[in-house]
């Protein structure tokens, strides 16, 4: 859309945005710009038109690039329609099929109860996509990308859970406006307005049974997909300098488990909302090491902290909530830490480059409430305030999975 500076001021823009728009008007004029700006619009320009593109093609040297951005392109456009052929591969359980035994079209329909006439539409959609492969001219294995998805539940689980996010996107510039609406914020109880009366309840029998059962949905899926997260943790931290950790939002506790089993001396502070902490309590109620674990049903935005611990882990917590919600916890965690006291921060962060897979959290997080994506240097930023004063990105094997910082008190 374009606004000129009569429009502008018809439709009562302010002084400032009025001005600052007469400067766009004004830098259009190309002989204005400075050098490298000139420079750049006029490559820009280039790699935009048809007779660049129909030259890059037919030219040897340069045919390599055109072919990749054009492929590159096609992928963006084609993105929605190859999650759904991946979706219908897992719900249909046409993966776990192919990966116990290569099965023919015949038997894939059979299987997957859909139509034999369209079958090979979904299955040559799948080998496209390198989620199954041709084995011999009648019959389909699985393929490289189909093999972790069968290998792992907590991938399964967020391919379906995906399906959720997908029905706010359908309206991306509604959700851009106001997400009240949303799935994906209906999904996640705590990140509505009625979250404080969540910690109310101090057993899931006290809730009503619609409210408990979300609770148990997204405890589920946390559960299942933490794996990776724990992972990249525990081979990136050594935890032996401690003696007890306080594990905010732990959902039903799988991170302390592996903690827990990998240093036998550790005690261990569990903190999540009253109805998570049931599911968490009888989750880990027949562990050997349950001796060692303290519960703390409540919410970190109305209650203290447990005190007496030396290390406290935030995993995948600080990123559903708002820059106001998250200053306040780092706050409360670092009066709650004695002296040399650390604070471990782990979940996806945003590359200052803009990598490629932060436009799914970016708009993952704006769908599900007020949460945000943040850089390792934005946390860090309100790290600091917060009072710490030395804080560490540690570099773990697998980024994309989560992003670790370690901040000190001292
Ligand atoms: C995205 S989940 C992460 C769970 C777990 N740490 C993991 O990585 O799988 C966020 C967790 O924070 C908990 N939570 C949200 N608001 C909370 C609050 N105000 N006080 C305590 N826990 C809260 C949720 O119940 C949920 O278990």
């Amino acid at each position: 859309m374009t606004v000129n500076l009569h429009q502008a001021q018809a439709q009562n823009l302010s002084m400032e945005q009025t001005a600052s728009l007469g400067e766009i008007v004004k830098t259009k004029d190309h002989a204005n710009l400075p050098l490298t700006e000139r420079v750049t619009r006029s490559i820009e320009r280039l790699m935009s038109s048809p007779n660049f593109y129909r030259f890059s093609v037919n030219n040897i040297l340069t045919r390599w690039y055109a072919k990749r951005r054009t492929s590159q392109v096609f992928d963006l456009m084609a993105g929605f329609v190859n999650f759904q052929v991946l979706l219908t591969c897992v719900k249909s359980g046409l993966l776990d099929r192919v990966y116990e035994a290569p099965c023919s079209l015949e038997e894939l329909s059979f299987y997957t109860q859909l139509p034999k006439e369209n079958m090979d539409r979904l299955v040559l959609s799948a080998l496209s996509l390198g989620l199954i492969d041709k084995r011999d001219p009648e019959r389909f294995g699985i393929g490289r990308l189909g093999l972790p998805v069968v290998g792992y539940s907590g991938i399964k689980a967020m391919i379906e859970h995906n399906a959720v996010l997908y029905a706010d996107m359908l309206e991306t510039a509604n959700l851009l406006k106001s997400k009240e609406h949303s799935q994906m914020h209906r999904y996640w109880p705590y990140t509505l307005n009625d979250a404080q009366d969540d910690a109310s309840f101090v057993h899931l029998q006290q809730a009503s049974s619609a409210k408990a059962k979300q609770f148990e949905r997204y405890s589920e899926l946390m559960s299942a997909s933490q794996n990776f997260v724990i992972d990249e943790i525990t081979s990136s931290y050594d935890f032996s300098g401690h003696s007890t950790m306080l594990d905010i939002g732990c959902g039903k506790g799988r991170f302390v488990q592996t903690v827990a089993q990998k240093y036998p001396k550790l005690q261990f502070e569990l903190m999540d909302l009253p109805l998570v902490m049931g599911l968490t309590q009888e989750h880990l109620a027949k562990t050997d090491f349950f001796p060692r674990l303290s519960f703390n049903p409540g919410s970190f935005k109305l209650d203290e902290l447990p005190r007496g611990v030396d290390l406290i882990t935030l995993v995948r917590i600080a990123h559903d909530h708002s820059d106001e919600v998250v200053h306040a916890l780092l706050r409360k965690i670092y009066l709650a830490l004695p002296s040399k006291g650390t604070l471990l921060l782990a979940e996806p962060m945003a590359d200052p480059k803009g990598a490629k897979h932060d436009a799914y959290f970016h708009f993952y997080l704006l769908a599900m409430g007020e949460g945000r994506l943040r850089t390792p240097e934005q946390l860090s930023k309100m790290m600091v305030q917060a009072g710490f004063d030395r804080v560490r990105l540690l570099g773990n094997p697998m980024p994309m999975h989560t992003r670790i910082l370690v901040a000190l008190k001292h």
